[in-house]
This record gives C-alpha cells, structure tokens and sequence, in this order.
C-alpha cells in the first residue's frame, strides 16, 4: 500500500518511536522514513544511532506545535502517511506544566491534522493519519474489568485529558473533512531506551545505584505491562491492514501492581548484580502519592486478537530481563541521559540543538 513512499512518523527519537523507526526501516526496506521530533529532554539520537546513515532514513528537527514550520515539511516531503507519536509523556510532569501537554498533544496535534488536510484532500486515496494514544483516555478501573474500544473517555490527568482532546480531534477531523485516520490506545509499554523518569528503568537505575525506590501510595496501583516490541508488531498491522475510522486496544493482559514489581525486580537484579538475596529490596521506599493517581488500567485486547491474530508475544520475565540486560550493558547511554551529555550529540551531529 505504501510502497516507495514517504511517511512521516512523529516522535522518532522518543521511546516507543526509535523502535518504530528501526521496525519500519528494517522490515519495509521501500519505505522512506521521515523523522520529525523536536528532541525534547525525552528525545535522543543516541536511541537511533545505528540506522542513522540508512538511505531511507530522514531526520527532522521540527515542533508540532510551529504550524508554519511543519506547512514547510509536508510541502517537501508530501508523506503519504503519518503515524503520530509526538507527545508530552509524563504524567507526573503534567501536574505543574499542563499547559506543556495541551500545547504540544493537542495544538500540535491539530496542526499536523490541518498540514495532512491541506496536502491529501483532494485525493484521499492510500493516505492515512495514525494516531498512537493511550489507554489513560479511558480513567481508572476498579478491581473488577477492562478497557474495550467501546469504553466512554473519562481522563483523569492533564496528560490523560491532552491525550483525550486529541483522540476527539482526530475523529472530529475524520467526520468533517473524511481524513482517513485509525487510533490505538495501548497500556504501559516498557523495554530499552525508555527514559528513566519512567517507573520500570528508574528502579532498574535506582538498583544499580544502590539509591532508593521511591513507591507512590501505598504501591497497590495497577499497570498492565506490554513490552516495546509487541507494541512495534501491533503498530505494523494497525498500520498496514486496521480499518481507516476505527480504533484498536493494545495491551499486555499482564497486571501487576507497582509494589509487586519494584520486588520482582529487586529479586532479578540481586541475581544479575550477584548481591545478596533481599538487598535491593531493603531500598523500597513508600513515598507521597501522585496527585490524582489511577488505581488501575487494564486492555482488553481481543479486537487485536479478532482481526489480526496479534498477542503478546513476549512473556513478562523474558521482557524484564532483556530489558534489564540492556540497562546493564548500555551504562553510557543512562549516564548521558543523567549528565544531558545526550543533547550534545545532536549538537556535534547536526550542528544545532
Ligand atoms: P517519549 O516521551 O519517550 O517520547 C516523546 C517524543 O516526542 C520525544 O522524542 C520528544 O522529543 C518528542 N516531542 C515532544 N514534544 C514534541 C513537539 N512539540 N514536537 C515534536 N516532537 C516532540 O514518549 P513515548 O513513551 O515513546 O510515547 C510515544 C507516544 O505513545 C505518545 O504519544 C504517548 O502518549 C503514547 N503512549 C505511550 C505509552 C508508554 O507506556 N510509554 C503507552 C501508550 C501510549
Ligand atoms: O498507560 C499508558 C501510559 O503509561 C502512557 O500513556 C504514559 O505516557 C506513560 O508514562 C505511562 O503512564 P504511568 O503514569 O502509568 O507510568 P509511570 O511509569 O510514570 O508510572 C507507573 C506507575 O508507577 C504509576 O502507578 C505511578 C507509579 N510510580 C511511578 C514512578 C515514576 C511510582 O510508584 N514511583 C515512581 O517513582
């Protein structure tokens, strides 16, 4: 469908978006990859060193929220997709900047709808606005069910509302000018290059420093973990065969409360730092609760399921552990990103920051 043509992913230098990038670069070699990501303090290069010099790769360094700018990149690269990743992420920062998270995930978000409407609306034909969202969108749960596709919205944060107004937006582009987009909403991701603001690689580094792990609350609220890599693989099929208007939940029916996996970390992390059994454990800390904090999220998944034959296909423990495995041997890459020598690299490689 998108053969030898441009698509614009937003994000690229993000967490979840590096690993798009290189699922996309390795597996559809005809593809051409623009990368437009303003290399926020949770952007980094370094997360795509090794397809950097790929013929097909194009880094831009651009904000969403510059509608002028972005007018500029769509005329030059007219992409025939975007697959939209470009966020405020942090949930915790959202709490003393929401104007941050409506500036950049609602505003930019419609000046990237506007920049599509205005290249594709004359032949809608084989394009596509792909918006990854999230399942925060939907609240918070009790101890009993799940996320479904159908579940009303009801965001509890300023990020989760930023995430929400944006999901409306697309749809309300969908409905009025006919803009072909799909959205998914996924759980919380994890794997390698997540920046340590983040509950998994903060514990993992707090570990190895021998520094405390601070647990929110009482540390029985509940995330449902899904690993990068699945989320890549999901990202593909939406992208490639998902229906133009609808949406998909992404997720790892793999729950696990924050106090529960601070431990089962500590316990991996003895055995991989050969310290004694129930040493890491001794640093959990039960800190101050996040303001407004979501008891639980859980997905329902089985449209994924019903239409793609997509499931996780990573188990828990193997995610952890290769996820840990890369924070161990990529020390450098977490001491950049503790120093901000990370942003140097940019500087040195494209002269600017
Ligand atoms: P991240 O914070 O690691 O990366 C975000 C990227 O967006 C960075 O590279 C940053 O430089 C870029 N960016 C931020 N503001 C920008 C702007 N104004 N203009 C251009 N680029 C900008 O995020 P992530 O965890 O990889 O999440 C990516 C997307 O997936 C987000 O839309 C997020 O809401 C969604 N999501 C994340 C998770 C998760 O668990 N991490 C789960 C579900 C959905
Ligand atoms: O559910 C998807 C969402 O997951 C994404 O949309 C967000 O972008 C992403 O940041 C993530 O949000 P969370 O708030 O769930 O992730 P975070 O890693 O910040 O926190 C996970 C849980 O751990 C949450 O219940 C808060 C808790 N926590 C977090 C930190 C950083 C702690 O107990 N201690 C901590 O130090």
């Amino acid at each position: 469908m998108f053969v030898n043509k441009n698509i614009l992913i937003t994000g690229g230098a993000g967490f979840i978006g590096s690993h798009i990038v290189r699922h996309f670069l390795e597996k559809y070699p005809r593809y051409r990859i623009i990368n437009l990501d303003v290399l926020s303090y949770a952007g980094n290069l370094e997360n795509l060193r090794d397809i950097e010099r790929n013929p097909n790769y194009t880094f831009v360094k651009a904000d969403i929220r510059e509608r002028k700018l972005l007018s500029g990149i769509f005329q030059r690269y007219r992409p025939q997709a975007v697959l939209h990743l470009a966020a405020e992420t942090h949930v915790d920062r959202s709490i003393n900047s929401p104007g941050d998270f409506v500036q950049t995930n609602i505003a930019g978000t419609l000046n990237l709808l506007q920049e599509a409407l205005s290249i594709w609306q004359k032949d809608f034909t084989g394009k596509l606005f792909y918006h990854i969202s999230t399942d925060e969108v939907f609240g918070a749960l009790g101890s009993e069910g799940f996320f479904t596709e159908q579940t009303s919205y009801s965001p509890q944060s300023p990020y989760s509302a930023s995430k929400a107004a944006s999901d409306h937006m697309v749809r309300a582009f969908g409905n009025t000018h006919k803009l072909p987009f799909i959205i998914s909403n996924c759980s919380n991701n994890y794997g390698p290059n997540q920046f340590p603001e983040k509950l998994i690689p903060l514990l993992i580094h707090n570990i190895n420093q021998h520094k405390s792990l601070p647990v929110y609350g009482d540390g029985n609220y509940t995330r449902d973990w899904l690993y990068v890599g699945d989320h890549a693989q999901a990202i593909d099929l939406i992208f490639h065969h998902g229906k133009t208007g609808e949406s998909y939940n992404v997720g790892g029916h793999n729950e696990w409360s924050n106090i529960d996996l601070a431990r089962l970390l500590c316990k991996k992390m003895d055995r991989k730092l050969k310290k004694e059994e129930g040493s890491s454990e001794k640093l959990i800390c039960f800190v101050k609760d996040r303001l407004g904090h979501d008891r639980r999220y859980a997905i329902d998944a089985s449209k994924m399921n019903k239409s793609f034959g997509w499931k996780p296909s990573v188990s828990f423990e193997e995610g952890l552990d290769l996820t840990i495995d890369w924070y161990l041997e990529n020390v450098d890459w977490l001491k950049n990103i503790v120093s901000g020598a990370y942003q140097d690299y940019y500087r040195k490689y494209y002269g600017y920051l």
